[in-house]
């Protein structure tokens, strides 16, 4: 410990951290970055405050007016770090095979070699901030615990909300507890006396996991998924790895799941409750559908909310499959959000708030695209001028599309009694939803567990402006995970196909039921390109004849892909929505079909090294039903 770097530096551990493991590594990384100070984080109210003062004083943060939007603050990045980047995202097993054919893959060694020079000294002239969190409750025997290390106060105050943060977490991990250990910096170190920028980042991202050794490294970025490394890259890149690495042994355990799906809670107008978890891809508003008010006709229903991004799901004793949501907060899109597509978002945004990459308004308050009616006159994400006329000229966004709330679980109105539940919630049924204009119904059921994964494996979706790619393009998104799977994504579905075997099989005895699985498409477009489907609190209509054929009383009809609802099968009260529309949005085109089929093919193709037999031969099937 006697590197000259760290000669001058205060490096007491504070007394209440007894954990020999991490106190060896914080010293291993300080003598690699090189900072110049260590700030072990308590996660009081009181450091957060500090942090966010500090940050004011940076310029990185503006203090909103506090008679708007009380203890809340704008942070603007800088113009090239706006979305997670997917293509500098490394998934780094020791063999290549074991990241498949959707993941960057680099061998561990090189990928170590390609980062000590450029993590050598990289917080210079900054503070490492030594962040300890919980992913879920704290000490819940499902939740897992992370440092990260990262020289950004943002991080540090994000984290605060997003996760578990502080102090007792160093009680749980005990002497010798596990972690796993996550790296970040923005990768700028500063010259002695150097000026700092608002928003310091690198134009070279690494965004590297090795799931072997169970470590996250992050640099260059301080945004979002890249830089909050306990969502993206733990509770999702890591603990996939953890959930399939626990299947098996001795016990035939059938292992967990982490997977990006909102979880909620539906409550029939009997008080009867049910549980759903819904995976869509980024910016395909999981968080309004997690926040749902039940529209007019729906009086007695209630959707309460437990996450809106992530939820780590495991079998438990009686037969059924438990979901707790790992993160605290909503790191949720803000263009698009207002008063009538998530109501309880925007009270949720009313105060305690960090936005990231908003415009802010002339009375220090903040505004993006599809808010409200538009201010006369904001600064724009980039601190530029913005007018309505700007807009109209240059089509300038006051907000960026990839423009983010920061904000507590707990200052959500529809929060789930159960959300903090270390038990987790009882899942009743699956659904997993694209974005396609085209093609895909808007709900179908599946009739086994196996067609349910083959929906699922083969599911795809038009790109958003959520990570730095061409938006718009459609794109298989198996699970919504293409992004986040932290392996082989075909020994993934074979890892559900297990599950859902073993658990059928344990159904027996326990009398359980699998969850049942269904696909739902709210973005179809109509001839005109507009949607056709209402959404937002309409998709209740949707959620309700889920509960019914939950409950055995809905009514559907069988098509080639699973079974569907007729106009007659769903609830209309309330909405004026007549069969045709129904129908231009529930249609099944063969034409349609024979080509999305085809994109199947390629899918499979792509993904052929393990890929179970089992799609394969649901994809049969499919095209038989097609061409009879
Ligand atoms: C997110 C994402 O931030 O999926 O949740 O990009
Ligand atoms: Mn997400």
């Amino acid at each position: 410990m006697n590197h000259p770097a760290m000669q001058g530096l205060n490096l007491d551990t504070p007394s209440y951290v007894k954990n020999a493991k991490l106190v060896a590594w914080v010293l291993d990384m300080v003598a690699l970055c090189k900072p110049d100070n260590v700030y072990w984080c308590d996660g009081s109210d009181a450091e957060y405050q500090r942090l966010c003062q500090q940050l004011v004083k940076a310029g990185t943060f503006k203090k909103l007016n506090p008679a708007k939007r009380p203890n809340s603050f704008l942070a603007c990045s800088d113009p090239t770090d706006v979305a997670r980047v997917e293509d500098r995202t490394y998934i780094c097993p020791a063999k290549k095979e074991d990241a498949g054919p959707t993941n960057n893959w680099m061998a561990p060694a090189e990928m170590r070699a390609t980062l000590q020079p450029l993590f050598d000294g990289c917080m210079a002239g900054r503070t490492m901030y030594v962040v300890p969190f919980s992913m879920g409750p704290l000490g819940s025997p499902i939740a897992h615990i992370g440092i990260e290390l990262s020289d950004s106060p943002y991080v540090a105050v994000n984290m605060k909300i997003m996760t578990r943060m502080g102090k007792a977490v160093f009680d749980v991990l005990g002497l010798d507890g596990e972690f796993v250990p996550c790296v970040h910096t923005v990768g700028a170190p500063l010259a002695a006396g150097g000026q700092d920028v608002a928003w310091p980042c690198n134009k070279t991202k690494y965004i590297v996991h090795y799931p072997d050794t169970r470590e996250i490294w992050s640099y260059g970025s301080g945004y979002g998924g890249n830089a909050l490394l306990g969502k993206k890259c733990f509770a999702l890149r890591i603990a996939s790895n953890m959930g399939r690495a626990a299947a098996g042994g001795p016990s035939g355990s059938p292992g967990w799941l982490a997977e990006h799906m909102l979880i909620l809670g539906v409550t029939s107008p009997l008080g009867k409750k049910y549980h759903v978890a819904a995976a869509f891809p980024s910016a395909c508003g999981k968080t309004n559908f997690a926040m749902l008010i039940p529209p007019a006709g729906f009086e007695g229903w209630k959707v309460t909310t437990i996450g809106d991004d992530i939820a780590w799901i495991k079998p438990a004793a009686d037969g059924k499959l438990y979901a707790i949501n790992p993160e605290a907060g909503y790191f949720g899109v803000a263009p698009g959000t207002n008063t009538l597509t998530n109501p309880n978002c925007m009270a949720s945004l009313a105060k305690d708030t960090i936005f990231t990459n908003v415009a802010l308004t002339d009375d220090g308050d903040v505004w993006w695209e599809g808010m409200s009616e538009a201010p006369a006159h904001a600064i724009d994400w980039q601190g530029k001028d913005w007018t309505p006329a700007i807009a109209k000229d240059t089509g300038a966004k006051a907000a960026h599309p990839n423009a983010r709330f920061t904000v507590a679980a707990i200052n959500n109105p529809a929060l789930d009694v159960a959300w903090d539940d270390p038990k987790g919630v009882a899942i009743d049924a699956f659904i997993f939803g694209g974005r396609r204009s085209t093609t895909v119904p808007l709900v179908t059921e599946a009739r086994t567990w196996t067609e349910g994964v083959y929906m699922a494996a083969t599911m795809g979706s038009e790109t958003t402006a959520a990570a730095t790619s061409q938006a718009g393009v459609v794109r298989r998104d198996p699970f919504a995970m293409l992004p986040f799977i932290g392996y082989n994504m075909s020994d993934y579905f074979q890892h559900w196909l297990s599950l859902g075997e073993k658990l059928a099989e344990g159904c027996k005895t326990s009398g359980a039921t699998l969850p049942k699985i269904y696909t739902a498409n709210w973005f179809r477009k109509g001839e005109d390109g507009k949607f056709v489907w209402p959404g937002y609190g309409e998709n209740m209509r949707v959620l309700k004849w889920i509960i019914d054929r939950v409950e055995g009383t809905g009514q559907g009809t069988d098509n080639v892909m699973g079974v569907s609802p007729s106009y007659q099968d769903l609830t209309w009260t309330g909405l004026d929505f007549n069969e045709a529309k129904f129908n231009n949005v529930t249609s099944i085109n063969k034409g349609d079909w024979l080509k999305e089929l085809q994109l199947h093919a390629e899918l499979f193709q792509q993904l052929a090294h393990h890929l179970p037999p089992a799609l394969l031969d649901t994809k049969a099937a499919i095209e038989k039903r097609l061409a009879a």
